[in-house]
């Protein structure tokens, strides 16, 4: 589906192809929440993200349902936008040498990550009500509040000990 293709032409169109543009960012994170987790020291860090690892295959098993809710069968485009957050990810903790100041750029990176779902989420939950399909909306909500939660506890692992530790090591 390129730019000048002009395959999107209805709202409906537009939400399938973001519905793929999600699909693949998840897929995509299941593949590198794995060496995150691997290189986070923190223990509750890695818990945390452990547990969003869990609950990202989740997310992927939703959006399968919600193709076939429209009537689609569940298939990927490319997102270099993850690509890009993930690829700078990576980057960046294979530059950081102190373990707390890597902890530190592993919860960085995992909210960027979060909030990219987010705001994609957002995105086709108020499209999916604007399209009257409620239905696919709550579906959607489940993975959204998950999304919200896991930002939220990488936020509260940061600011009570590991931005501490980063800035004084
Ligand atoms: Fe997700
Ligand atoms: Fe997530």
């Amino acid at each position: 589906m390129g730019l000048f293709t002009k395959d999107i032409k209805t709202m409906d169109d537009l939400f399938l192809h973001t519905l793929q543009d999600v699909y693949y960012a998840e897929n995509k994170i299941v593949k590198s929440l794995p060496e995150m987790i691997e290189t986070a020291t923190d223990a509750q860090l890695k818990q945390g993200l452990q547990t969003h690892l869990v609950e990202t295959k989740g997310h992927v098993k939703r959006l399968e349902e919600v193709f076939r809710m429209v009537g689609a069968k569940p298939a990927a485009v490319d997102c270099p936008a993850i690509d890009g957050i993930i690829d700078e990810a990576e980057d960046v903790t294979g530059e950081v040498d102190d373990k707390d100041v890597l902890d530190a750029a592993i919860i960085a990176a995992a909210q960027a990550v979060e909030h990219y779902e987010i705001t994609r989420y957002g995105t086709l939950i108020a499209w999916a009500k604007r399209l009257a399909r409620n239905d696919v909306a709550r579906v959607l909500e489940q993975t959204l509040v998950e999304e919200k939660a896991a930002d939220k506890k990488l936020t509260a692992v940061a600011e009570s000990k590991v931005n501490l530790r980063a800035a004084t090591s």
